[in-house]
C-alpha cells in the first residue's frame, strides 16, 4: 500500500516507464483501444525522406505499440491502417503500404505467436492485393487459438462503407423474413458491423495533431473517450501509449447518465 501510495504521488517525470506501468495496472484499463496512426509522411518529410519512409518507421512503431498493449493487459488493439479513402494516394505509396503487412507479419508472426497475440482485421479485404490478404490470412489462422491481445487491423476500413454493408445486411434479411423491422434497434446493427465481435472502444487515440475521425469506427465511438496527440505516429512511443491510458483512467465517464457520485446528491 505504501509503495502505490508512492507511485501516485510521485510526478509521472521521476517515473521509470515500468514503474508508470505498474501503477496504470492498478486502475481499470481501457479493454478495447483504437489508434488512428498519422502523420507518417509528415516525419517523412521532416527528415526530406520519401513519404514511404515514414510509413517504414511508423510499422516499428506498431510493434512496440502492440508490445506494450499486450503487456497492458488490453484486451483489443485497433489500428487504423488503410482507410477505404487510402486508395487516391498514388500508386506508388499504396503499393508500398499494401506490401507493409507482409514484410510486418514475416518478421513479428513467430514473436506475436509467442507473446499469445491474436490477430484479426476489419475492412473489405476483397480489394487486396493477394499477397496483402495472405499475409494477413496466414496471421489470422495460426494465431486463432491465442488468448492475449487481440491485434485488429482495419485495413481498408471506412466506417461508412460499413455502415452501408450492413444497411444492405439488414434489408436483405427483412426482405428474406429473416428478422422483422421491429427486430432493428442499437444492438442488431451492432450485430451486423464487422466489429460485432468486438466491444466498443473505451479509448480513441489520434496522433499527428490532426482532431478528426477520418471515417473510422463511425457507429462505435459513441461513447468513446478520445484523445489526441501532436506526436508524430513514428515517434509514438511507450511514454506516449501510458500518457493516453492515464489520461483515460482519470475522465468520468457519463454515457448520457450520471455517474454514481453525482446520483447520490
Ligand atoms: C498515416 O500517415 C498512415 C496512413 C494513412 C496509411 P499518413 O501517410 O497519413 O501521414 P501524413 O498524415 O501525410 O503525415
Ligand atoms: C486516417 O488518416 C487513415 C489512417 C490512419 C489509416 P488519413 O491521413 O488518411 O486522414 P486524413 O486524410 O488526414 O483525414
Ligand atoms: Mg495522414
Amino acid at each position: 500500500m505504501f509503495k502505490k501510495m508512492n507511485l501516485w504521488n510521485k510526478s509521472k517525470t521521476n517515473l521509470t516507464i515500468n514503474e508508470r506501468v505498474s501503477r496504470i495496472l492498478e486502475q481499470p484499463i481501457p479493454k478495447h483501444v483504437a489508434i488512428i496512426m498519422d502523420g507518417n509522411g509528415r516525419w517523412a518529410k521532416r527528415r526530406a525522406l520519401p513519404r514511404v519512409a515514414g510509413h517504414h518507421e511508423g510499422m516499428k512503431t506498431v510493434k512496440k505499440i502492440t508490445t506494450l498493449a499486450n503487456r497492458l493487459n488490453i484486451e483489443t488493439l485497433t489500428l487504423y491502417a488503410f482507410s477505404t479513402e487510402n486508395w487516391k494516394r498514388p500508386k506508388h505509396e499504396v503499393d508500398y503500404l499494401m506490401g507493409l503487412p507482409e514484410e510486418f507479419l514475416g518478421s513479428f508472426l513467430p514473436e506475436l505467436i509467442a507473446e499469445n497475440v491474436k490477430v484479426s482485421m476489419i475492412g473489405d479485404n476483397s480489394r487486396l492485393p493477394a499477397k496483402t490478404k495472405k499475409a494477413v490470412e496466414k496471421a489470422i489462422e495460426q494465431t486463432a487459438n491465442n488468448t492475449g491481445l487481440n491485434l485488429n487491423f482495419a485495413l481498408n476500413y471506412g466506417g461508412r462503407s460499413e455502415i452501408v454493408e450492413a444497411v444492405k445486411k439488414i434489408s436483405t434479411d427483412v426482405k428474406n423474413g429473416e428478422i422483422s423491422v421491429d427486430h432493428i434497434d442499437h444492438e442488431c446493427i451492432s450485430h451486423y458491423l464487422m466489429t460485432h465481435a468486438l466491444p466498443d472502444p473505451d479509448l480513441l487515440i489520434r496522433t499527428s495533431g490532426e482532431l478528426r475521425i477520418s471515417n473510422f469506427m463511425l457507429w462505435q465511438i459513441a461513447y468513446t473517450e478520445l484523445w489526441f496527440t501532436d506526436v508524430l505516429w513514428p515517434d509514438f512511443s511507450d511514454k506516449h501509449l501510458i500518457d493516453a491510458v492515464e489520461a483515460f483512467q482519470k475522465r468520468t465517464r457519463r454515457y448520457g447518465g450520471l455517474n454514481d457520485k453525482e446520483s447520490k446528491k
